[in-house]
């Protein structure tokens, strides 16, 4: 018998890829190589997953701890941009895809695999990400998308053709929404969410309690930047995963990190999304604040635009291609000076800066003072706001001159 072809499958052991496991052999006729990517999410042990892939046909399952490549790699990129999607959202799942992407391409090209399939659905922005980063990897390969060609509409109809073709089924009652997440955070939608009315649920978050039940006392912290990367907290130097991880423990507990905001897909659907992100939010936070006090103005200026672009061309996918590349350029330019200290105060749901050093630092004191210490010369800005204004104030004499025609 002729050698089957090769699939390798994104495969995180929920319902949807289980079943795309048996539907690529079964409807294609392939071999499948399941991948599973470890990038800080909860889950009850991967090695169980692992079983379960085989156990429904995978002839392979890989689990791969992705957590230092997605925070050096990946996570690195996104803090020196202050990544925030629609001034919003930390982009958790944009930035866990092209990771992700990454092995699946490296794993079909070590079994000579032609394809690779996700369980992405087809009006998300997941599957634009994950099919984009392919193409711009190794445009030779093929996709397979199973959800968008078998025909269940519901999750009880899925769970009818599981059970009938072998598919476990899950027995416990899965929370009624759709969760991804990472380390850098919690992605909630679905279920009574998609009314935009409806007050999130407590029961959606579990990094963050609410800000009604966090400590009455605040929590100080320090974090520690060296060009624009977490390296510490409290003065004690960390990898910036260890940050990430403690933060999130810090600022969750304060019940720091909660978002809930319409936000516009690539597909052109507004959609109702909640998420928490502690570490994510409290270190955009920290670092805008070290840049405020060591970027030269027109560059912080110039820098917000190019920070709201970053994000919309990595959520929209294309971590791979040329655009996000040639922006890195401008903001890796940025980040040498971005070293040095902010004093985080977190209470009841909020993150305020309360401090900051750095030897960059661009405040003087003896500009900014108002006290005796005074160095600005004030005789100065006479002549500089009657020729910064110039070209207005001849556009306003000649006004007054036309106003009688008027
Ligand atoms: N809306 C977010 C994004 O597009 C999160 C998507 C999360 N996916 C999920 N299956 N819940 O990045």
């Amino acid at each position: 018998m002729a050698e089957k072809e090769k699939v390798v499958l994104a495969y995180s052991g929920g319902l949807d890829t289980s079943i795309c496991i048996k539907w690529l052999i079964d409807e294609h006729n392939l071999d499948v190589i399941a991948v599973v990517g470890e990038v800080g999410q909860e889950h009850e042990g991967l090695e169980a997953v692992r079983q379960k892939a085989l156990r429904t046909g995978a002839v392979e399952c890989y689990v791969v701890d992705m957590r230092e490549e997605f925070v050096d790699g990946y996570l690195t990129d996104a803090i020196r941009a202050n990544a925030l999607y629609e001034n919003q959202y930390p982009l958790l799942s944009a930035l866990s895809r092209p990771v992700i992407t990454k092995h699946l391409v490296d794993i079909a090209h070590k079994h000579g695999a032609k394809y690779i399939a996700h369980g992405c659905t087809g009006k998300g922005n997941d599957q634009v990400r994950f099919e984009t980063s392919i193409m711009l990897l190794d445009p030779t390969l093929k996709i397979i998308a199973p959800v968008r060609e078998w025909p269940f509409k519901t999750r009880p109809e899925e769970m009818e053709w599981a059970a009938a073709h072998g598919v476990e089924v899950p027995t416990t009652n899965k929370k009624p929404y759709s969760i991804d997440d990472n380390l850098w955070g919690r992605a909630i939608e679905c279920g009574v969410l998609e009314d935009p009315m409806n007050e999130p649920p407590e029961d959606i978050y579990t990094m963050t309690v609410s800000p009604e039940e966090a400590p009455d006392k605040p929590e100080y912290i320090e974090v520690d930047f060296k060009a624009g990367i977490p390296c510490g907290l409290d003065g004690k130097p960390m990898k910036y995963i260890d940050v990430i991880y403690k933060l999130n423990e810090v600022a969750g507990r304060n019940g720091f990190g909660r978002l809930d905001m319409i936000e516009n897909r690539l597909v052109g659907v507004k959609s109702r999304e909640c998420y928490e992100q502690p570490a994510a939010l409290a270190l955009i936070t920290a670092h805008k604040a070290l840049e405020a006090m060591c970027l030269e103005r027109e560059v912080l200026h110039y820098k917000l635009g190019i920070e709201q672009k970053w994000a919309e061309v990595v959520y929209y996918g294309a971590w791979f291609g040329p655009l996000k590349a040639a922006l890195d350029g401008f903001i890796d330019a940025t980040q040498d000076c971005v070293t040095g200290t902010v004093r985080l105060k977190f209470y009841k749901g909020t993150c305020t800066v309360v401090g900051r050093r750095s030897d960059y630092s661009l405040y003087s004191y003896e500009l900014a003072t108002y006290d005796t210490d005074d160095q600005f010369n004030h005789e100065s800005s006479a002549g500089f706001i009657e020729l910064n204004a110039l070209s207005m104030k001849t556009w306003a004499i000649n006004r007054l001159q036309h106003k009688a025609d008027r």
